[in-house]
């Protein structure tokens, strides 16, 4: 008997099937077109930027020469070079009072490459990952790349964009591998506080094969009297699944050093540290030291930074305030304002008949008004319009002013 099959019914497709999921993301596309309008000599008031719009701190960029000019240009070890992850376990411990031991701990290109290392080393066919809507657009790709599905929980501008403990309960099933908190978060600044994150942590305590990846990257960016908190510090108990990640991009205006960290459980973090060995091992040496700076340096620059994004958020609300086909919650955190357009696009006559009205709303503002802004369908939020605040305040004076008079006009 033949049992080789007929060539024609195992060829393979080119692509992977799992990466038809896996595509660019809107915000780059949009950031593209600003770049090329910018090139044709357009002026454009671009409010997409993901990234502080300040330079990395002094004391960073010199210890990164130091350790250029001192030969700190090898390999360092798969999961950081000891000094790094020394500074790393005490930041936790400092800022969130979390302990972790060394083989706990890992660092890596960007806390991008630690979130999808976690959920590749875990995620099996078709595990599903919870996302809280609105969520950072990116969560959905990687879950898509590790083999797992996105299940979206849906969150409303009236309960604070929060998931709250009964939406968790009825969002959980067998399938469930990972619920990914995110806070402060991404795209709504949102903050949840220790007795909402105390309420998640008791729904959980309910379902132990779900394990938690809290993302923190954007902690330091809070607007609020206190400090964020930490899941694992709320819920100690749930330490053998949670993944905490956070890295320098945000705070210290690091993005382009590409440097993320993470902390859990041992087994988990060995697995990754197994992927990243036979992929790209540790993040570039010259970055470590840099973030060892950024870590363990004074804090003044941070400060300045948190300031000036504070008067920009405030700046915004004032202008939101003033225009009835708009709203918006207050961001807590993060450098983000979402707009909620309410009905005013999905009802319009430009608009509603597209696929997602919120995108063909940004694409025109941009092609005809020269503003670049992020439509919410990019994070599951349709209707909504995301706002960059890591911009100087004219540029979002002027954009913003643009935007609501178009806003008014089809209103
Ligand atoms: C919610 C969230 N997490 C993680 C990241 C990734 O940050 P990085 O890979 O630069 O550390 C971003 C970047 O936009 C983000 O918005």
């Amino acid at each position: 008997m033949n049992i080789r099959q007929p060539l024609e019914t195992v060829r393979k497709a080119r692509i992977a099937p799992r990466m038809a999921n896996v595509t660019t993301s809107k915000i780059y596309e949009a950031i593209a077109k600003v770049a090329d309008m910018q090139a044709a000599g357009i002026q454009v008031a671009s409010l997409t930027a993901g990234e502080p719009d300040f330079d990395t701190p002094r004391h960073v960029i010199e210890a990164a020469t130091r350790a250029m000019m001192d030969g700190d240009t090898h390999y360092t070890p798969v999961r950081g070079s000891h000094a790094l992850r020394l500074a790393v376990r005490e930041k936790f411990r400092r800022e969130n009072g979390l302990e972790f031991c060394d083989e706990e701990t890992i660092v890596g290109t960007g806390s991008k490459q630690v979130i999808f290392n976690a959920l590749a080393v875990t995620l099996q066919q078709g595990d599903e990952v919870l996302l809280p809507v609105p969520y950072w657009a990116a969560y959905t790709g990687m879950t898509y790349a590790a083999g797992g599905v996105p299940a979206f929980v849906q969150t409303t501008k009236d309960n604070g964009y929060k998931l709250g403990p009964d939406d968790l309960t009825a969002a959980i099933n067998p399938r469930t591998r990972w619920l990914v908190l995110n806070t402060p978060s991404n795209p709504a600044g949102v903050i949840y506080s220790e007795s909402e994150l105390e309420g998640l942590g008791r729904v959980l305590r309910n379902f132990p094969d779900v394990f938690v990846l809290s993302d923190e990257i954007y902690e330091h960016l809070r607007y609020t009297a206190e400090p964020p908190k930490s899941l694992l510090s709320v819920c100690p108990d749930l330490a053998d699944r949670i993944v905490t990640v956070n890295g320098v991009s945000k705070a210290y205006a690091m993005t382009g050093w590409r440097l993320g960290f993470g902390a859990g459980p041992r087994d988990i973090i060995e697995a990754m540290a197994n992927l990243q060995a036979q992929t790209t091992l540790g993040p570039s040496s010259v970055s470590q030291a840099a973030a060892v700076a950024a870590l363990s340096g004074p804090r003044d620059a941070i400060e300045l930074m948190v300031s000036a994004y504070r008067q920009r958020r405030d700046l915004i609300v004032d202008m939101i305030r003033s225009q009835s086909a708009v709203s918006l919650q207050r961001p807590d955190g993060a450098f983000y304002a979402l707009l909620d357009m309410g009905d005013a696009l999905r009802e319009s006559k430009q608009f509603g008949a597209h696929e997602a009205p919120d995108a063909a709303f940004c694409e025109w503002l941009l092609e005809n008004r020269h503003v670049a802004a992020v439509p919410g369908s990019v994070f599951g939020a349709p209707g909504t319009v995301r706002v960059s605040f890591a911009t100087d305040s004219s540029t979002i004076e002027r954009g913003l002013d643009i935007m609501l008079t178009a806003i008014g006009e089809i209103h």
